[in-house]
């Protein structure tokens, strides 16, 4: 792997601090599910973004010493004993070698070394409020670094969430190949499964075959936990317990994608169960895909995150409207907000390392407009569940339909247009 990639990351976010500044990023550390049984380690995706190393509780520490950049970063020390157990660490010079980092310590040095290096600092960038342990250390380091010397001045502390995150939002060449990646594996086992699917699996089992999609090309874990939701189940939105089993005439709403070398894909799909809509499933169905359809022809440099959300909103009131589930003037209604009840969440959400990928929805005080390189989810739905005041034949219909959108240059490229969403082509696929 070509470790330059994230060298120049570092120095990217370096130029971007004040001379004389300093920026610490913590990574993940391993966690717990029970007892010592750990999850599988991820890295925390911005220390990931500006370093490919993935040991835990490593920490970097990027500084702007009048525009010279150094890179120092702490890694779990070299232990023979440590590494026949759990595996092979890089140690600091590893690091330097391999990593491209300037510096490198043993995290065990983190208390002696940090306060020495912040020391007379003009700022230190720090993404605060994730992790209140670590914003303890970082405080306390601080404190140090500023008793080191009695007459300086203090040094600021600000939260570098946005400069961080606006900077993993335009998303290079390298995230853009291995994003089309992650979204062709989870489309490649969306289709595989929509092919395979019917009356008397259960959501559980559903969901252990997306995994197995997922893992056989590549994507050994799913970007987040799959919503596998039968029938009613769809409509609730985070639906994850995905225990019960799947109906003859019901729909199947599956909420699931692969994270591939450590980026995420985001499909929903919903589709019928027996491979055939009903005729109330695909009424609904329609308002829902042409939301979205509309909604992707929005996500188009110049337009702002806020038109894809409009015109989805728009196009799902006079939906409800014509099927005769909202009743009065759609201009009206969506100014008073009644779909609100059947569409309920937002369209979309950036996509990158995380699901929820980092940076701002806002920028100077207005919607973020969309630019090449940006990546968003566009994901209407309606959910009726059987609480509501609407004619029994709407009860328990739950539709999302979701891709993953690039704004190129030239307007966008749905990265997981290979899933078919035509209600048509699902049930030729299905048939
Ligand atoms: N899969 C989570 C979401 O769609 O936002
Ligand atoms: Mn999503
Ligand atoms: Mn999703």
């Amino acid at each position: 792997m070509n470790k330059n990639i994230y060298k120049e990351r570092r120095e990217s976010l370096s130029s971007l601090i004040p001379n004389n500044s300093a920026i610490i990023i913590p990574g993940a550390d391993n966690r717990y599910r029970n007892a010592d049984s750990a999850y599988a380690f991820r890295q925390e995706s911005s220390f990931y973004y500006l370093s490919g190393f993935c040991e835990a509780s490593s920490v970097m520490l990027l500084v702007n010493n009048n525009n010279k950049i150094n890179s120092i970063i702490f890694v779990p020390e070299k232990d023979k004993i440590k590494e026949i157990w759990d595996g092979y660490r890089a140690g600091p010079e590893g690091v330097v070698s391999d990593y491209l980092f300037d510096l490198a310590f043993n995290n065990s040095d983190l208390d002696k070394e940090i306060p020495a290096l912040i020391q007379g600092k003009q700022k230190l960038f720090y993404s605060f409020g994730k992790d209140q342990e670590f914003d303890k250390k970082v405080i306390n380091w601080t404190n140090k670094a500023n008793s080191i010397e009695r007459h300086s001045k203090s040094i600021d502390m600000v939260d570098s969430t946005s400069l961080i995150g606006n900077l993993r939002l335009i998303k290079d060449n390298h995230e853009i190949e291995l994003l089309k990646k992650s979204c062709e594996i989870s489309a490649d086992s969306h289709i595989a499964i929509m092919k395979s699917i019917e009356p008397g699996n259960t959501e559980q089992e559903i969901e252990a075959k997306y995994l197995y999609e997922f893992a056989k090309r590549g994507s050994r874990f799913a970007a987040y936990t799959p919503i596998v939701a039968g029938g009613e189940n769809a409509c609730i939105l985070h639906y994850v317990e995905n225990s019960q089993t799947l109906r003859d005439g019901e729909l199947i709403l599956v909420d699931a994608g692969g994270e591939y070398e450590m980026y995420a894909s985001d499909i929903t799909r919903t589709f019928p169960v027996n491979g055939k809509f009903t005729k109330e499933q695909l009424e609904i169905y329609n308002v829902v895909y042409e939301a979205n359809q509309k909604a992707i022809s929005a996500v188009i440099e110049g337009n702002n995150i806020m038109e894809p959300q409009k015109i989805s909103e728009k196009v799902i009131v006079s939906g409800l409207v014509n099927l005769g589930i909202l009743k009065g003037d759609p201009d009206e209604l969506y100014n008073a907000g009644a779909h609100k009840e059947f569409y309920m969440h937002k369209v979309g959400h950036w996509l990158g390392l995380d699901v929820h990928d980092s940076g701002d929805y806002m920028e100077d005080g207005d919607f973020m407009s969309f630019k090449p390189g940006m990546v968003t989810t566009v994901e209407p739905g309606i959910y009726i569940s059987s609480s509501s005041n609407v004619d029994e034949k709407w009860k328990g219909i739950g539709i999302r339909i979701e891709d993953d959108i690039l704004v190129t240059e030239s307007g966008n490229l749905n990265l997981t247009e290979k899933v078919p969403s035509d209600p048509k082509e699902i049930e030729a696929l299905m048939s």
